[in-house]
């Protein structure tokens, strides 16, 4: 798109935002023009916190659907608008409360099983009949009635003190298979993982680690804790996105391979000039993070699409899960 056009979109919605008394979130996975439209750029903890405590009366928020519901639980007074109906996280759709999940007829680069794997007609409540007692922890990446049925939510940036502040010595880890095993490798309790997995990171392999040390022989390797834990193993360091982002701005080194989704190079490059970020694997783009574009965020505000509001009853138990969150961390 011409970058005056840009600019012209970009124009038309600031002013939309100011008429509407709006706030415009976007995660870090967000297209670079839409990233810099945004009141509020940051990761999955940092969006959960302001949307918590913003004072304004509509929300616009440039991620993927389960993001804009926990905006909506935690901001249930505000208008919340998802400006991509479809913008969909495949993981949060890898679990189901009481129904089977789609039957996966293959999954791409499981070499290596996770240490649990339920079937496909396992459900949530499965799962909990199992293990009665054991306290779950849901993702974020997780729909709002998963929410409403677990104990406690957790990010990427606190599994580990989430985990620590629960009751017992066993929990329940839902649905991210390489985040749980991650957290496991941090924490005396038992963790029950599920078997979910982000294919954007899922694709990444110890040869993809190898190859990019070769290529970039001076930079330091940072993975985001959705990669296989092979991949984490060998890394540097392993955190969420706005935690790369403080690594990098903090470390003296100078450069960095980044294993994540490539929306968090824009932010990574314009706060660190002096620096140098390369890719992990080029292809990690999450085309739901992609759907958001600045002519659907127009039109979210001229039409007040897509209206995300959780009903009543699965609200209230999820905003208990993700309270407790937001006290802990
Ligand atoms: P964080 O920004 O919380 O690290 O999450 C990454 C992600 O994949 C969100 O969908
Ligand atoms: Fe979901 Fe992965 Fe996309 Fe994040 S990057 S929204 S976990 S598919």
């Amino acid at each position: 798109m011409p970058s005056s056009e840009i600019i012209q979109l970009q124009e038309q919605i600031l002013k939309l935002k100011e008429e509407k008394r709006a706030i415009i979130l976007a995660h870090n996975y967000q297209r670079e023009e839409v990233q810099d439209i945004a009141d509020f750029v940051g990761d999955s903890l940092e969006l959960s916190r302001k949307a918590a405590t913003l004072d304004c009366e509509m929300i616009v928020f440039c991620g993927v659907n389960f993001m804009a519901e926990s905006a909506s639980i935690l901001s249930p007074d505000k208008t919340v608008l998802l400006p991509e109906k479809e913008a969909l996280c495949p993981m949060a759709d890898m679990i189901h409360v009481d129904s089977p999940r789609p039957v996966r007829k293959s999954f791409p680069g499981f070499e290596n099983p996770p240490a649990f794997v339920f079937p496909p007609e396992f459900t949530l409540r499965d799962i909990k009949r199992q293990y009665p007692g054991v306290p779950v922890v849901a993702y974020v990446n997780t729909t709002a009635d998963v929410k409403a049925e677990s104990d406690i939510c957790c990010t990427s940036a606190n599994v580990v003190k989430v985990i620590e502040s629960l009751p017992g010595d066993e929990v329940i880890c839902i649905p991210d298979k390489n985040l749980s095993m991650w957290a496991a490798r941090n924490t005396k309790k038992k963790v029950i993982a599920w078997d979910g997995y982000c294919n954007v990171h899922e694709r990444v392999t110890v040869q993809d680690v190898a190859k990019a040390r070769a290529e970039h022989p001076a930079a330091v390797v940072v993975a985001h804790p959705e990669c296989r834990i092979e991949v984490l193993e060998i890394s540097d360091h392993v955190t969420s996105t706005s935690g790369m982002l403080r690594f990098a701005a903090s470390s003296s080194e100078r450069e960095f391979i980044i294993g994540t989704e490539l929306g968090l190079l824009h932010r990574l490059r314009k706060e660190n000039p002096e620096k140098a970020f390369h890719p992990l694997r080029k292809d990690m783009i999450c085309p739901n993070m992609k759907k958001t574009t600045l002519k659907s965020i127009l039109r979210a505000f001229q039409e007040n699409t897509y209206l995300i509001k959780v009903p009543q009853h699965i609200r209230v138990p999820a905003k208990r899960a993700l309270d407790r969150m937001l006290e802990i961390s």
